[in-house]
């Protein structure tokens, strides 16, 4: 029988259609979590991971984290079904790498309206449910956000903005019994990494000290214990997942 340290917990993931996100909601329904989870785009990637999962109870809508109408109308399609909410992980996310002197404003504030204010709309709109259950928020940040990067100044302020939002709202949420936590990955294998160049690749694994890059299921799993009450002393903090890139 598969670990059920997650037994009873409904947990929504943000972009759980594929990449990182999608091994979050595997392992979360793997412990024994019901998990509803997003897409904005690809339904039939949605389809596929929804197929494949253990146990009964999982879902997924549409939703649109860069727009605040679609994540209102996303929360209240899945606070429809479930009135309570145990766990909450904002993944979704995106890149849009260019070098400062060539990048657009638009570029700019894709990327942080996307992964920052997205971050904060869908916690926002959750928060009196998360309340009502003390639960935990899981944000998935990343090592660029600790570390800056060549190319990704909208992207690691991003990160790194996501950082600061979720230990402010984990101060504010506390004495209703919410915690509030980050995942920062390092180099991990998904589409978002799959872009990279051959040498970009050699010269990060160059840098990573456990030598390989990362799977899906590594954050996935530090992600199940940020959500289980295994974690019930933890709040604002950021958990590194990176072979050592970056040592804090
Ligand atoms: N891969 C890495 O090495 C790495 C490292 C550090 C941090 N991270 C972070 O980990 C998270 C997941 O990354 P990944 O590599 O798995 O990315 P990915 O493979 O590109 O997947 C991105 C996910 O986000 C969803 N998404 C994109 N734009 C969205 C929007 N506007 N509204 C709602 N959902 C949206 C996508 O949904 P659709 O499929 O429907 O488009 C997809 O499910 C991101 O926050 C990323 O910054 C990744």
């Amino acid at each position: 029988m598969a670990n059920q340290l997650l037994q009873g917990k409904k947990v929504i993931v943000t972009g759980g259609s594929r990449g990182i996100g999608a091994s979050i909601v595997r392992e979360l329904a793997e412990a024994g979590a019901q998990v509803a989870f997003t897409y904005s785009s690809r339904e039939e990637s949605a389809a596929a991971v929804a197929q494949g999962l253990p146990g009964e109870g999982h879902f997924y809508v549409k939703m649109d984290i860069s727009s605040e109408e679609s994540v209102q109308q996303a929360c209240d399609q899945i606070l429809a079904k479930w009135p309570e909410i145990h766990g909450v992980v904002n993944n979704a996310g995106i890149t849009k790498d260019t070098l400062l002197l060539r990048m657009k404003a638009e570029d700019f504030d894709s990327v942080i309206n996307t992964n920052l204010r997205g971050t904060f709309l869908v916690t926002k709109t959750l928060a009196r449910t998360l309340m009502k259950n003390k639960a935990s928020v899981v944000n998935i940040t990343s090592v660029i956000g600790q570390t800056g990067n060549p190319g990704q100044a909208n992207y690691a302020a991003s990160k790194a903005g996501t950082v600061a939002f979720s230990k402010s709202v984990a101060m504010e949420l506390a004495s209703r019994g919410v915690r509030v936590n980050c995942v920062a990955p390092g180099f991990i294998a998904t589409e978002m990494t799959e872009i990279l160049s051959e040498d970009q690749k050699k010269k990060i694994l160059e840098k990573v000290p456990l030598g390989q890059i990362g799977e899906g299921r590594d954050v996935a799993n530090a992600v199940k214990f940020l959500i289980s009450d295994e974690s019930r002393y933890i709040t604002g903090h950021t958990l590194s997942v990176n072979g050592g890139l970056f040592m804090d």
